[in-house]
């Protein structure tokens, strides 16, 4: 069935008509066009368009297609129609005949498509927020386990300062908590609703928008035609924010793949998340991580489509906007599969504390602490640089590390060195100092992981 035809003299060419179809992938949205149209048909009836008869028939017959569609997709995908509005018309017309021609009245896909796709959105980006949750829980159930384990901090992947493998983290788990507050805006920016806005210049019947998207659950109602039909807004920032959101993603299944590298081993995968090596029978691969890695690049080249699709189309609706789907779906489909791996990544690591500790103590770590030691000493900031990058330089030469040098050396550097140094730069001070708010020290951390259980 089509929902044009009138005017054409000539029949349409196949390879143009598959060309031109959305079905296999529009047809995800079914269970929201079936919701917006049963409420569309409430409106038809207060416009005394269809009664009372013909609106419940509507209503019971979209109800059954709802559940058998529920049980059974094929049904959808063996049709051939144009899309899921085509299909669900033409369904309503073979179950419940004449009545089912009325539905169409006063309403265009251009608004339809747009209705279901914001609907779908809110029902997914829902599902995501679930999803984020359950991963920042995981996290935080890793943090608190392994609270005294130390670990060295880099910058620039040099090994730069000792922190908490609990505090490394709870930075994911703060990254994770700006992707649910990106998702919580998008929320608000999608809860207006474009029904009633015809094709593109409204609806001649008298109608009540904010009733009619008060029953889709919409909060209030969009207030341009021309821009309801052509807005794709929300599906741009939708796809940016799943591209932040696996970047966050990427970042960490780096920050895990090197971790559990041969040369640190600060972590072990456990066997149910790794694979093999066809050739090298020792091999135990992060595939899992790399994946996440390597679907960012994906999620990536959806956002860019979209913005060029976009770029340049005439007001309002123009056909390229159905290339707003197939991304969108897998980028969604992508980021979600990836939230729930990484839930699972987090689950299987064992932390290897022996070797996370002997990497701080086998560099130069504390050197910034040597530093702060000659400062409490009254020595000027410049100056305690200078002294300590001379004598990292001496212990580099000699192969050794700042708490095996002997005093007399560090007294040749400066006067100001007493035996009291060496406790001052053992890691467990050096922690315990980092005691600002959202620092590093065990006070800290442990306040960290209240805040964020109790939140969650
Ligand atoms: N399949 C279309 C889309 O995804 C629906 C709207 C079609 N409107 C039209 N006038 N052809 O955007």
């Amino acid at each position: 069935m089509f929902l044009w035809g009138g005017r054409f003299k000539e029949k349409s060419d196949n390879t143009f008509l598959n060309f031109n179809r959305s079905l296999h992938f529009d047809y995800i949205l079914v269970e929201q066009d079936i919701l917006s149209l049963i409420s569309w048909s409430k409106f038809l009836l207060s416009s005394k368009v269809i009664n009372k008869f013909e609106q419940k028939s509507i209503e019971k017959c979209l109800n059954e297609i709802k559940e058998n569609v529920k049980n059974n997709l094929n049904i959808i995908l063996k049709s051939n129609c144009e899309d899921i509005h085509t299909w669900l018309e033409s369904e309503i017309i073979r179950k419940i005949g004449n009545i089912g021609k009325k539905i169409r009245t006063g309403r265009s896909r251009n608004e339809q498509i747009t209705t279901s796709l914001k609907m779908w959105c809110k029902h997914v980006i829902n599902k995501l927020i679930k999803y984020i949750k359950n991963l920042q829980i995981k996290i935080l159930t890793l943090s608190e386990k392994c609270i005294n384990i130390v670990m060295p901090g880099y910058t620039h992947l040099q090994i730069a300062q000792p922190i908490l493998f609990s505090h490394w983290c709870l930075s994911y788990y703060e990254m994770l908590h700006r992707d649910k507050i990106r998702l919580k805006h998008i929320l608000q920016e999608i809860d207006f609703c474009p029904l009633g806005s015809g094709a593109i210049s409204g609806v001649s019947y008298k109608i009540n928008r904010k009733r009619l998207a008060k029953e889709i659950h919409f909060s209030d109602i969009t207030k341009n035609s021309i821009d309801s039909v052509s807005d794709r807004d929300y599906v741009i920032e939708i796809l940016s924010a799943s591209s932040i959101g696996m970047m966050h993603l990427s970042r960490l299944s780096e920050d895990l793949i090197f971790f559990n590298s041969s040369e640190t081993n600060f972590i072990e995968l456990s066997d149910c998340i790794t694979s093999g090596s066809s050739l090298m029978p020792q091999k135990k691969n992060p595939d899992v991580l790399e994946l996440i890695r390597g679907k960012c690049g994906r999620v990536y080249g959806s956002l860019i489509s979209i913005l060029v699709t976009l770029k340049g189309i005439p007001m309002s609706y123009n056909k390229d906007m159905q290339e707003d789907k197939e991304c969108l779906f897998d980028a969604i489909n992508t980021w979600s599969n990836c939230i729930n791996m990484m839930a699972l990544v987090f689950k299987n690591i064992s932390v290897n504390y022996k070797n996370c500790l002997r990497s701080v103590e086998n560099s130069f770590a504390n050197s910034t602490d040597l530093l702060d030691y000659l400062v409490s000493k009254g020595v000027s900031f410049k100056e305690s640089h200078d002294i300590v990058g001379k004598i990292v330089l001496y212990a580099i030469n000699k192969k050794k590390y700042l708490n095996q040098i002997k005093i007399s050396v560090f007294k040749s550097y400066s006067d100001f060195f007493e035996n009291d140094l060496y406790d001052y730069i053992s890691i467990k001070n050096v922690l315990n100092r980092k005691n600002s708010f959202g620092g590093t020290s065990k006070k800290q951390v442990l306040h960290s992981i209240k805040t964020a259980k109790k939140k969650i």
